[in-house]
């Protein structure tokens, strides 16, 4: 199954009462498997939890820890980017080059990569004084 497949399958199972709005991701790591997520609200956080952060739960919960590449599907006009806090995840995870393929139901596709996605990000480096 393609990561496209895998994306648009699990988004069917997403918990989504307050938004409506239903997403999947699925992702592949550089070991070759893939993990997938939903998007999970609640009703004291109606946010929930997005499908990004669902899928990199399962790799990390797999003892897997490289991303290598990443899908991303809503039924939405155009392709949803992920939001601040799913960036500075997929950052952990991936290096700058590895592609992020956002896309709709009706097949539209916007590809781009974790780097361009989260320029100037923090990292550990910032920690250190020199
Ligand atoms: N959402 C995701 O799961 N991923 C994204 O990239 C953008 C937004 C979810 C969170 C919430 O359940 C719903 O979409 C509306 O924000």
């Amino acid at each position: 199954m393609t990561l496209k497949d895998a994306a648009r399958a699990v988004r069917k199972n997403a918990h989504a009462p307050y938004s409506n709005f239903l997403v999947g991701a699925a992702i592949r790591t550089t070991a070759g498997n893939v993990y997938v997520g939903c998007n999970v609200e609640n009703v004291a956080y109606p946010e929930g939890t997005c499908a990004e952060a669902g899928a990199i739960a399962a790799m990390v919960a797999a003892g897997e820890r490289e991303l290598a590449e990443v899908y991303v599907v809503a039924d939405s006009a155009e392709p949803v980017p992920p939001c601040g806090g799913c960036r500075q995840k997929l950052k952990e995870f991936g290096a700058g080059d590895v592609k992020v393929t956002m896309g709709t139901i009706d097949g539209v596709e916007q590809k781009t990569t974790i780097g361009d996605l989260l320029p100037g990000a923090f990292d550990a480096g910032h920690m250190a004084r020199s």
